[in-house]
C-alpha cells in the first residue's frame, strides 16, 4: 500500500490508537499520589473516546473499500507512538506523557485531513475534523492543567 495514501494513513491511525488506549490504561492502573481521585475517572473517559474513534475510523476504512488493520503486531511496526513502561506514574508526569501523544496524534490527524481533502473524499474528512477538535481540546485542558 502506498504509504501516502489515505488508506495507508487511516490504518496508520488505528493502530495509533490502539497503541494509545493500552498507555492510557497503563497510567490509569499505575497512578499514584495525590490527584488520584480526579485523573483516575477521567481516564476512563479518554479511554471511551479511543474506542468510539477506533471504530469509527477502522468502519469508514471498510466503507471505502479497504480492510482495517486488525493485529497487535501490525499495529507495532506502524505506529508513531512509543510504548510507555509498566510502572507507577504520577499525575503529572501521566498527563504530560498524554499532552505529547496528543500532539503527535494531531500531526496525524492533520496529514490524514490533507490526503482526505486532496482526494475529495468529504465524510473522511469531517470525520477526521471531528476527532482534531476534541484532541485540539484535550491538548489546551491538558496543557493547562500541567502548566
Ligand atoms: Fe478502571
Amino acid at each position: 500500500m502506498d504509504k501516502m495514501s489515505l488508506a495507508f494513513q487511516m490504518n496508520k491511525f488505528v493502530g495509533d490508537l490502539h497503541v494509545f488506549k493500552t498507555k492510557v490504561h497503563n497510567f490509569h492502573w499505575n497512578l499514584v499520589g495525590e490527584h488520584f481521585f480526579v485523573i483516575h475517572p477521567m481516564l476512563d473517559g479518554i479511554m471511551a473516546e479511543i474506542d468510539t474513534q477506533i471504530d469509527s475510523v477502522a468502519e469508514r476504512l471498510l466503507m471505502v473499500g479497504h480492510r482495517p488493520h486488525a493485529s497487535l503486531h501490525v499495529y507495532l511496526q506502524h505506529t508513531v507512538l512509543a510504548e510507555a513502561e509498566t510502572k507507577p506514574y504520577g499525575a503529572k508526569e501521566a498527563v504530560n506523557y498524554m499532552l505529547h501523544d496528543f500532539k503527535l496524534l494531531l500531526t496525524e490527524i492533520n496529514l490524514i485531513m490533507k490526503i482526505a481533502e486532496k482526494n475529495g473524499d468529504g465524510e473522511t474528512l469531517s470525520l477526521m475534523t471531528e476527532i482534531g477538535a476534541l484532541y485540539q481540546k484535550h491538548i489546551w485542558m491538558f496543557g493547562a492543567w500541567v502548566a
